[in-house]
């Protein structure tokens, strides 16, 4: 354990290029999206369950005066992780200092971060299943002991040198939680999905973002955002900036279902919320591939994506909506695909 690097001294750089730090009660609004972001739990809509169980966690830390479990995210982008890290330091009224799996890539980097963190505070680590292996080892002491082990000189000199931390909290996140390695996983405490959001708290998080924005929405408005942005609150916020300009310089200003129609179809986004990339990996099985079943790589090669793009950020919403599947032979289209292009299973294969 601990890289010959980790070894070299305390004063190791902390590696700023993927870290920032925010005392979170005063943190700077640095831009839109942040500003939409809910602050509290109270204010968070959708994900009660989990909601439910980071309350309960923060209550029953709070009153032992300790930090709560490590707790470990998963699901895909968009759905909330990093937002909840923050709303975890606020609730806990401590610091969160915000890194990621590929930042960090000696033991040496989280040395750096975990020295300077105080008792209570928040460690948000980002793509947890892009953590380096020795960063990963470098962890487990960390985690389960508060403590770092890291070793000064090579060979018959090497002494290893046991560095005590301030109790801190883990937060990590990931969009795959099959990629981590068990003993990183067994590390947290709490460990919680997010899902897709259904369409009534996208509906609420449109409406409370568009409250924020200064914005007019009705309600057929934000149900035509809510039904278009892939089950994911980052995605409601995105698509209702847009409408937004559009209603501001094009229409009426105020959002309704058919300026939500025409914004949006100027955005290549579909009434199933499809995006241009999504109709474009559909299409590609079905025109290239027969329907499949064609292995991910084949369709990043044809598409000329990276294949993690699409597992990460395509692929999850097409799965929810029965429109693509995956079995052991690779990716197939479904009978919807077919109809969602105006297409039968036929003219799929002969067209
Ligand atoms: N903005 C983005 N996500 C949100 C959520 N879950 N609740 C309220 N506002 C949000």
């Amino acid at each position: 354990m601990g890289d010959q690097d980790s070894g070299k001294s305390l004063a190791v750089d902390v590696n700023t290029g993927g870290v920032s730090r925010d005392q979170v009660n005063h943190q700077e609004e640095t831009s839109e999206f942040v500003s939409l972001r809910p602050k509290s739990l109270r204010e968070y809509i959708g994900q009660a369950e989990v909601i439910e169980t980071l309350a309960i966690a923060i209550e029953a830390a709070l009153q032992r005066k300790e930090p709560p479990d490590h707790i470990l995210f998963h699901g895909p982008p968009g759905l909330g992780k990093t937002t909840l890290a923050y709303i975890i330091a606020e609730e806990m009224g401590v610091n969160i200092t915000v890194t990621s799996g590929p930042a960090l890539e000696k033991g040496g980097d989280l040395l750096g971060i975990l020295t300077h963190l105080e008792e209570g505070d928040v460690l948000f680590v980002d793509e947890m299943h892009r953590l380096p292996r020795v960063v990963e080892e470098f962890l487990y002491p960390a985690m389960e002991e508060f403590a770092v082990d890291f070793i000064f000189d090579k060979g018959v000199h090497a002494r290893s040198h046991r560095y005590r931390l301030e109790r801190f909290v883990l937060v990590g996140a990931t969009t795959r939680a099959g990629s981590l390695s068990a003993p990183l996983r067994e590390r947290f405490g709490i460990f919680r999905t997010l899902d897709f959001y259904c369409e009534d708290d996208l509906v609420r998080i449109a409406k409370r973002s568009a409250a924020i924005l200064d914005v007019k929405i009705d309600t057929d408005g934000a149900h035509e955002i809510a039904r278009r942005s892939r089950g994911t609150p980052r995605i409601v916020n995105r698509l209702l900036k847009r409408v937004r300009d559009f209603t501001q310089v094009r229409g009426t200003g105020i959002i309704d279902k058919d300026t939500v129609h025409k914004a949006l179809e100027l955005e290549g986004v579909d009434e199933k919320g499809l995006t241009i990339l999504d109709r474009k990996l559909l299409r590609a099985i079905i025109d290239f591939y027969k329907g499949g079943p064609v292995g991910i790589e084949a369709i990043a090669a044809t598409l000329q994506e990276e294949s993690d793009t699409l597992v990460d950020m395509v692929e999850p919403y097409l799965l929810k909506m029965g429109l693509l599947t995956r079995t052991s032979a690779g990716r197939k289209v479904t009978e919807q695909a077919y109809r969602h292009f105006g297409l039968s299973v036929q003219q799929g294969l002969f067209g």
